[in-house]
């Protein structure tokens, strides 16, 4: 996986783009045709206390995220990324697509507090390395200059 790759193409497809939504969804596809073994990829952004669906690419999701439940909300909660190699053993995951088996979340900082979320699922456990948190950490930061939340 070249990582450098992506981190280049998802600058040049957002920069000077003024467009949230549009830029969300590129980066979505993105993720999708550039990671093996995803089977959604998408962002939840903060509204209030809970997160709400925004763009993403996969099966049809939840488009709520209630406050206290879930990867995602730990995400926001810790303002961390939260790996979980198996979300069988996660207590409280909430399934959108049967199919995953292990999810990254990653949290979407303003002036240093989480706003959103990237969500990527794998069909696979155990699919993500402390690689691929790495760098898509700085994916996140990207968006986080490049994109009004
Ligand atoms: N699994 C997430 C919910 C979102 S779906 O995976 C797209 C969670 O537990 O927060």
């Amino acid at each position: 996986m070249d990582y450098e790759l992506l981190l280049a193409q998802a600058k040049a497809l957002i920069e000077n783009v003024p467009y949230r939504t549009a830029n969300l969804a590129n980066i979505s596809a993105l993720i999708i045709d550039s990671l093996e073994d995803v089977n959604w990829a998408g962002f939840y952004l903060l509204d209030g206390e809970k997160l709400v669906l925004d763009a993403f690419q996969g099966k049809p999701a939840c488009v709520i995220l209630p406050p206290g439940k879930g990867v995602c909300q730990q995400a926001i909660r810790e303002n961390q990324s939260v790996n979980v190699p198996d979300v069988h053993l996660f207590p409280g995951h909430i399934a959108c697509d049967c199919a995953s088996r292990s999810e990254l979340v990653l949290p979407i900082r303003k002036a240093g507090k989480p706003v959103a979320v990237l969500d990527i699922d794998s069909p696979i456990p155990n699919r993500f390395t402390e690689t691929d948190q790495s760098y898509l950490e700085k994916l996140a930061h990207i968006l986080e200059t490049e994109i009004e939340f």
